[in-house]
């Protein structure tokens, strides 16, 4: 039997209705939602990230600042553009596209967001609340991976859960987030053994390597209708895909998302979403 592929589209989209919702609310607390984006050089595929999320906002009603910077920038110019952003009160979430060039620190530039503007959820404040399971800005793209669930009516509770990725802005987030809705979660990266093991052991898998030539998820990995969300976005011959091929493992899982199509139109939706948040927790300090 086939399984039923996960539409990420369709529920970026139930996402958005709740956000344009919520702008006509603050709008009517004279609160105008806007945000801020960095992008540093001329990396082609982070400018159309850039563009892409400008147009999201612009299609519910949210305002941008577009920061285009040399790649030679230094970090003092970073954090004297930062910290100009953090005190503008009219500035209400901040996005710094990473990558960004070697002079640069990530670390040192994500910390100097204000905490209630970080609306990647990167900083170290936001990481520390979402450990302690109190984030309010959360990463966009493990909380557009547990929208997912939530639209599908999975349950977590007690499933064994694998995500093949340990990096700051998925895996790890992610754990915290899926420990939060009681599941049982094991992270594996390049250096885990029996990964092969682990996956078949598992109701759930979350891959999000992006190297088919290092990894690739197949159905005699995963068990009978197993739950397959895909992250990766990689080329292959030509064509955007993720860690498996859809069409074989959706004959095998019992859900399972695509790429493009799955995960990545909810990670601009939950940047949404942040922004309104953080536009919300402003209307909040000034009062
Ligand atoms: N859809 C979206 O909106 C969205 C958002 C974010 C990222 N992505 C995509 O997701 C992918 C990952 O992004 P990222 O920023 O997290 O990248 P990353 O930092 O390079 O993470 C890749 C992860 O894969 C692990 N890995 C590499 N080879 C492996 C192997 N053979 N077996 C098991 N694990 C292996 C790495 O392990 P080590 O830690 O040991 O190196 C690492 O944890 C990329 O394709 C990216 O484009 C998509």
């Amino acid at each position: 039997m086939v399984g039923i592929k996960i539409d990420g589209v369709l529920v970026a989209s139930s996402v958005k209705d709740r956000v344009r919702k919520a702008i006509v609310e603050l709008k009517s607390q004279g609160i105008e939602p806007c945000l801020a984006t960095i992008l540093v050089g001329d990396n082609p595929a982070s400018a159309t990230y850039v563009r892409n999320k400008h147009k999201a906002c612009a299609e519910v009603g949210i305002l941008t600042k577009d920061h285009k910077l040399p790649p030679t920038i230094s970090q003092e110019e970073m954090n004297e553009l930062l910290d100009s952003l953090n005190s503008d009160n009219l500035v209400h979430g901040i996005l710094v596209q990473i990558p960004l060039p070697d002079q640069l620190g990530e670390f040192e530039t994500t910390s100097r967001i204000s905490p209630i503007k970080d609306v990647d959820g990167l900083t170290p404040y936001n990481v520390g609340l979402l450990s302690l399971g109190r984030a309010i800005l959360k990463p966009c793209t493990p909380s557009g991976i547990i929208e997912l669930f939530d639209y599908y009516n999975i349950d977590l509770e007690g499933k064994n859960i694998v995500i093949i990725n340990r990096s700051n802005l998925l895996g790890k987030p992610l754990y915290h987030l899926l420990l939060q809705r009681n599941a049982t979660v094991t992270t594996c990266h390049s250096k885990t053994k029996n990964l092969e093991k682990i996956c078949q052991n598992s109701d759930i898998i979350i891959t999000g390597v992006g190297d088919r030539t290092r990894f690739t998820l197949i159905p005699e990995m995963i068990r009978d209708n197993a739950i397959v969300i895909d992250v990766a976005i990689t080329h292959l011959d030509g064509k955007l895909v993720g860690d498996c091929d859809f069409d074989k493992i959706i004959q095998k899982a019992s859900y399972a998302s695509p790429v493009p199509g799955g995960v990545g139109p909810m990670t601009i939706a939950m940047l949404l979403k942040n922004t309104v948040t953080a536009a919300s927790l402003s209307g909040n300090v000034r009062r």
